[in-house]
């Protein structure tokens, strides 16, 4: 293997240490790369994506990569990158934390939950580095699954919860931010989707392992249950996945590279305050697991 595995420090995810991506990824490489990934959920490359090929190329050791649908937002020359950036282009998203504005925040969720098809996985490439904030944050929910105890599991064994596309944060039911006030939702057209529901529980199809379905900014409600039961439910798994002992936070440098599971894992963006700058650049792994229902 020409490269090393070191744990993060958190007890989440891995770092990936010593690739050369100045040269094609052998075969081999890319086979041991993908099983790394099943195992740690979320990887960590520090410096090494330097130029757009790089991530691109480092990205499809993971699977086929999404074209995204919106060509405004893809980078020229790159059509598997799209920009996300606070610079131009697009009104901020701007909500206020104790009075003190903040751009791009995105609270706990998993990607495309809110559909039957959920992203297979992503690859964020820092660009610009804001001096302060701009963090972001993952949780394991395989291991947050494991921690349950073997009442619990049975307990949320087959149950659904219902998950809708929810774009304003302060419309979120579980895992508030605290003192959050609505500034503006900027200028995106975010398009609408039906509610749909998903099991609490999914085994993953490739790993095995199992791992809790929350992404509380999109969370409902659990399907069939009376709404205070199962609010109470859906609070306490919350309290358990988002407590911390599951999380790792990536402090940025230029260059690095976060690449997560999105079928084990949740993320979320700490937000950048407002008049400093963010850039940052993404690769989307396709999903072909058809999953959940619609609901009527
Ligand atoms: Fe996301």
């Amino acid at each position: 293997m020409d490269f090393e595995v070191k744990p993060t420090g958190s007890g989440v995810g891995a770092e990936i240490i010593g690739l050369d991506l100045s040269r094609p990824i052998s075969e081999a490489t890319q086979r041991a790369l993908h099983g790394v990934w099943l195992e740690a959920g979320i990887l960590v490359f520090r410096g090494l994506a330097t130029t757009p090929e790089r991530h691109v190329a480092l990205s499809r050791c993971f699977g086929d990569l999404d074209v995204h649908p919106v060509e405004s937002v893809r980078l020229e020359g790159h059509p598997e990158i799209i920009e996300l950036t606070t610079r131009g282009r697009n009104t901020p998203i701007v909500h206020y934390i104790d009075e003190a504005p903040i751009v791009g925040r995105i609270p706990w969720h998993s990607d495309m939950i809110y559909t039957t098809q959920p992203c297979r996985g992503a690859l964020l490439r820092m660009i610009e580095r804001p001096a302060r904030g701009g963090e972001t944050g993952w949780i394991d929910t395989a291991a947050a699954y494991d921690a349950l105890s073997p009442a619990w599991k049975k307990r949320i064994e087959g149950l659904e919860a219902r998950f809708d596309f929810v774009t304003n944060i302060c419309d979120m039911r579980f895992a508030r931010t605290k003192n959050l006030r609505f500034g503006t939702m900027g200028s995106q057209d975010f398009g609408s989707f039906p509610p749909v529901a998903h099991t609490l529980v999914w085994t993953h199809p490739e790993s095995g392992r199992k791992s809790l379905v929350l992404s509380p900014i999109h969370l409902i409600e659990m399907v069939g249950m009376p709404r205070k039961e199962g609010d109470a439910l859906l609070e306490e798994l919350v309290e358990h996945t988002c407590s911390g002992r599951f999380t790792y936070v990536h402090d940025w440098q230029p260059n690095d590279v976060v690449l997560w599971d999105n079928w084990r894992t949740m993320h979320m963006a700490f937000g950048t305050p407002e008049g400093l700058h963010r850039v940052v650049q993404r690769t989307s792994i396709t999903g072909d697991r058809e999953v959940g229902r619609i609901l009527a």
